[in-house]
């Protein structure tokens, strides 16, 4: 690892944080952390929480009883006191956030509630560390963003991708300008979800073809009626999220305009036809198309491809493309190539070796905490971030800006596909402040 040149990095940016603050939490304080939802992706985070000796877990917060059932036994089998549930309605969790003297709260709900349950956690004084999907519309991210400012509580959407370890060791060599200048990046989210989306209420996962809140478990409760209703990225920070980080957008760059395509729509009702000939679910007119490809320009000059594909049957890949005037790096063919330093010209070498060779120092460091936890560790990554930026009473590395960046992409795909592939303005969430902020994410080792 070349450490003077990452020093150097990390001390010019860091030079440029203001918002740290000195009052920190005393020593011996545990942060007060309540759940609202406590669904397959909350229960995830639970675990994380009790893994730690900084958080306590004062109460959770869902509408079903087999969610906080399953919670229960989590604290049980941490040998953890019980927390404080709160249930009986949607609007639940406003009596949590009232009562519980929370420092902060972990949204983990279905996303049509994210919007107002944020909004209403920062109103009453908490950081909300929210999962992804900020908001529906364009307006209610920008509702966010004012509540933020407003309030001056911190809002994070728990973007664990952008923890993954080779987006953080492309991030590393980014950095180290090994790719030379940035050109063009493409990502996504390239998931075959057809057994998330239907399932037969008993699993999460498959085993029958049912979607609802009636007949189905975990997400095919509601995220696939966003799939019968919306055309769009309905899923788009995963992919964003890195793509956001490495090419700085919000602090000296920023996206410009954007412009959507979808495909038409088969592969659901494909699917159900295929497994269970005559099923009603194979006559729905699903709207959101099989593949949705976003373009988008940056005002620094490099273009960004965002695909949602989430309907086929496909290996799982995000497909990231980093590509720059020295080299290029794509993850679905394990493939990198550095010119004047790749083992053979027009040749790729193999990327897994370099990602060993230039692991950021943060995973170096943490990687042995991580291990054990979801996907491949970076969830570990992204919740301790959280949890030192709410410790330490400071805005997150991903802060409401990066995380309305990232979410507003769903709105605005959907409208640019209802206008005839128009091409949109990007909102400046920021209102020119991207020109001179300074990123502090993953500046060094310090886990944040
Ligand atoms: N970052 C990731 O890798 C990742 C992975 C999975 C899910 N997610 C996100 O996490 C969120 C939750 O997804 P999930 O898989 O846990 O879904 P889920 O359906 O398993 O859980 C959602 C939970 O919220 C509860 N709920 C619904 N309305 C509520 C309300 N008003 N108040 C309190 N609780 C309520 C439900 O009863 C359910 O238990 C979504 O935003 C999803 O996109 C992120």
């Amino acid at each position: 690892m070349d450490r003077r040149s990452f020093l150097k990095t990390g001390s010019i940016a860091a030079a440029g944080i203001g918002l740290a603050s000195n009052n920190l939490f005393a020593q011996d304080k545990k942060i007060r952390l309540g759940f609202i939802g406590v669904g397959l992706r909350g229960r995830n985070h639970v675990n994380l929480a009790l893994r730690r000796d900084d958080v306590e877990v004062v109460a959770i917060c869902d509408t079903q009883e087999e969610p906080l059932a399953s919670c229960r036994k989590q604290f049980q089998k941490a040998d953890k006191a019980l927390p404080k549930e709160y249930t009986g309605g949607l609007d639940a969790y406003k009596k949590m956030i009232d009562k519980e003297k929370l420092d902060a709260v972990i949204i983990a709900t279905p996303w049509q509630f994210h919007k107002q349950q944020s909004i209403d956690a920062m109103k009453a004084g908490l950081y909300v560390g929210c999962e992804v999907i900020a908001g529906a519309t364009v307006e209610d991210h920008w509702e966010i963003v004012k509540t933020s400012e407003k309030t001056k509580m911190p809002y994070m959407t728990l973007e664990n991708v952008i923890y993954r370890r080779d987006v953080m060791a492309i991030l590393h060599m980014i950095r180290q300008k090994l790719f030379g200048e940035l050109v063009h990046f493409e990502g996504g989210y390239q998931h075959d979800l057809r057994e998330v989306l239907f399932n037969d209420g008993k699993q999460p996962y498959g085993g029958g073809y049912e979607y609802g809140p009636e007949k189905s478990m975990s997400e095919a409760q509601w995220r696939t009626q966003f799939n019968i209703d919306q055309d769009g990225d309905l899923y788009p920070t995963h992919g964003i999220g890195p793509i956001m980080k490495w090419a700085d957008i919000n602090h000296g760059n920023r996206f410009t305009n954007l412009v959507a395509f979808s495909s038409k729509a088969r592969g659901l009702a494909d699917y159900i036809e295929k497994n269970a000939p005559g099923h009603p679910n194979a006559k729905i007119n699903y709207k959101n198309g099989d593949v949705t490809t976003t373009l988008m320009n940056t005002s620094n000059g490099e273009t960004v491809l965002l695909s949602h594909d989430v309907h086929l049957p496909r290996p799982y890949s995000l497909g990231f493309r980093v590509q720059g005037t020295d080299g290029i790096w794509m993850d679905v063919n394990n493939g990198i190539y550095i010119e004047g330093q790749a083992a053979k010209g027009h040749a790729w070498d193999r990327a897994d070796e370099w990602l060993k060779k230039y692991d950021h120092p943060l995973w170096a460091k943490y990687a042995s905490d991580a291990a054990g936890a979801g996907h491949g560790g970076m969830d570990w990554y992204v919740f301790n971030a959280f949890i030192i930026a709410v410790r330490d009473k400071k805005q997150p590395p991903i802060d409401v800006y990066d995380s309305v960046t990232m979410s507003v992409i769903t709105p605005l795909s959907t409208q640019s596909l209802a206008e005839g592939n128009k091409s949109l303005e990007f909102p400046d969430f920021t209102e020119g402040k991207w020109k001179t902020r300074k990123s502090t994410f993953a500046l060094d080792d310090s886990g944040y």
